[in-house]
């Protein structure tokens, strides 16, 4: 399968891309900005699966002016076609919404709405019928859950995100592409630490990840266009 993981230098996305890999002939297009810790994955996973193949697209995603130019030709150059695609980069700033910036918020609703809005816009021609795009929003964003102090603009941009996924369930629905949303529960990474500072949380990230991977591949046969939480605790 040809699959595109974003958000794969650390965290849930790293684990992701390590799950998906350990199938042999997955090509995986692992994309983030820390060019170090991407080929770390590619190294890690040829280790765990010789016949699988990890790419690292070094790419800043908040450079949504080059995602037609520079982006896509360099997925292209590897893929001419994509079954699955993880828009899982994210980005949190914990900070109460008198204090969070006008730059924190085009941020984040940039790296968390926009960019898999609009990487998803350009990859939807490279994918036939069976294709899975999953969009990975946050508890947070999950309508009726139990909502933070400081997360407010970060959780506005999941639900923003599982909006969207409902939305296009339904455009594509002819073409036989689905789109699914994970709203996830604490995982204990970086960005969970920043949210909830001395919180432990009860899933770490390659838990979550081995679930994210079997979802994309498999979940598209039961559902489309669900938001579903993942989630264990509160928060
Ligand atoms: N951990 C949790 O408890 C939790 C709960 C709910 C939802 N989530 C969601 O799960 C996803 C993964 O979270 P995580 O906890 O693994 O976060 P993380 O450890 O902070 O990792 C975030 C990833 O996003 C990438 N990223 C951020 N800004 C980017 C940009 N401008 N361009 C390209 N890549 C960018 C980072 O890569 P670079 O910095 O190398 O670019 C990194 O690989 C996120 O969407 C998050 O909102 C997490």
């Amino acid at each position: 399968m040809n699959i595109i993981v974003t958000g794969a230098s650390r965290g849930i996305g790293y684990q992701t891309v390590l799950q998906l890999a350990k199938s042999a002939g997955n090509r995986i297009i692992a994309l983030a900005r820390d060019h170090e810790q991407l080929t770390r994955l590619q190294l890690e996973s040829r280790k765990v699966q010789p016949e699988s193949e990890v790419i690292p697209l070094v790419f800043d995603l908040q450079q949504t002016s080059s995602y037609d130019d520079a982006l896509i030709p360099q997925i292209k150059g590897h893929f001419t076609s994509a079954d699955i695609l993880i828009n899982n980069a994210g980005l949190l700033v914990n900070r109460t919404f008198e204090q969070l910036t006008l730059l924190e918020m085009v941020q984040m609703l940039t790296v968390n709405f926009i960019a898999p809005a609009y990487l998803t816009k350009l990859i939807i021609p490279l994918m036939t019928k069976g294709g899975h795009v999953v969009n990975i929003s946050s508890m947070g964003g999950f309508q009726g859950s139990q909502k933070f102090k400081g997360l407010s603009i970060y959780s506005a941009s999941k639900a923003a995100l599982a909006s969207l996924s409902e939305c296009l369930a339904e455009e594509y629905i002819n073409k036989g592409i689905s789109f699914n949303c994970l709203a996830l529960g604490a995982t204990d990474t970086e960005m969970m630490r920043a949210a909830f500072p001395g919180y432990n949380a009860p899933i770490k990230p390659n838990e979550m990840a081995k679930f994210i991977a079997e979802f994309a591949i498999k979940g598209n046969q039961y559902f489309n266009g669900k938001i579903i939480p993942v989630s264990t605790s509160t928060p």
